[in-house]
């Protein structure tokens, strides 16, 4: 499974990338909004740092907009995926830009059948929004397990299945056993995937016992 981080803190993408844990970045209007910083600056300073697809979302409300709003980001650098929202529009602007060789995520995915009008728009991700369908006590993960069925009953088809709307390390260890293609999470959360007590518990006896021996290895 890919790891996108869902941010626009260029300082939490930094840290991630050195790590070599990012293949992509995922942006949204509040995330730019949080950010205090001009949105198109965001986006292409982003794309220097990361090499694999970064989300950058339309604002607008109608097709046409949204196309002149999607030229002027794809304009900013070649990695740039459009973002646009699951609606009408946004669905005839990700069938335009897909047939035009660009990279589309269709966001606010809430049901399989939006899934299957983005995938049929030639979205190259479809994001559901699990932890927003937990939030009204929906079971976000089992959409993620139909999307993921029902695409592979069409092994044609390009979109990849972009678990979003992620709250913590157990939706990227349930997002995978789904067989999602990507999780786009929260920098936080990336981070405590490295977490565990025995890992801490058992360096800190490596480190007392190799003290002892007197040794170096340098
Ligand atoms: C996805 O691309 C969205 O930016 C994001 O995952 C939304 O998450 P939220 O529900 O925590 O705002």
């Amino acid at each position: 499974m890919k790891f996108f981080v869902d941010t626009a803190d260029v300082t939490e993408i930094k840290e991630l990338e050195d790590v070599g844990l990012l293949d992509g970045v995922t942006t949204n209007p509040s995330l730019i909004a949080k950010s205090g910083r001009p949105f198109l600056d965001v986006v292409a300073e982003i794309c220097d740092i990361v090499e694999g697809p970064v989300s950058a979302e339309v604002t607008a409300p109608d097709f046409e907009t949204m196309m002149k709003e999607a030229a002027v980001l794809r304009n900013i650098a070649d990695n740039v995926a459009i973002k646009v929202p699951m609606t009408r529009d946004g669905i005839k602007t990700c069938k335009h830009l897909s047939d035009d060789g660009c990279q589309v995520n269709v966001t606010l995915v809430f049901s399989a059948a939006q899934a299957l009008l983005a995938a049929k728009a030639g979205a190259a991700f479809v994001s559901p929004f699990i932890g927003r369908l937990d939030d009204i006590a929906q079971d976000g993960m089992s959409l993620i397990e139909d999307i993921v069925e029902i695409y592979a009953n069409y092994p044609d088809l390009q979109t990849e299945v972009l678990a979003a709307s992620i709250r913590g390390p157990l939706h990227v260890v349930q997002a995978a056993q789904a067989g999602a293609d990507v999780s786009t999470v929260p920098a936080k959360a990336l981070w405590q995937l490295f977490n565990h007590p025995l890992t801490d518990k058992g360096l800190a006896a490596f480190e007392a016992d190799w003290a002892k021996t007197g040794q170096s290895i340098l």
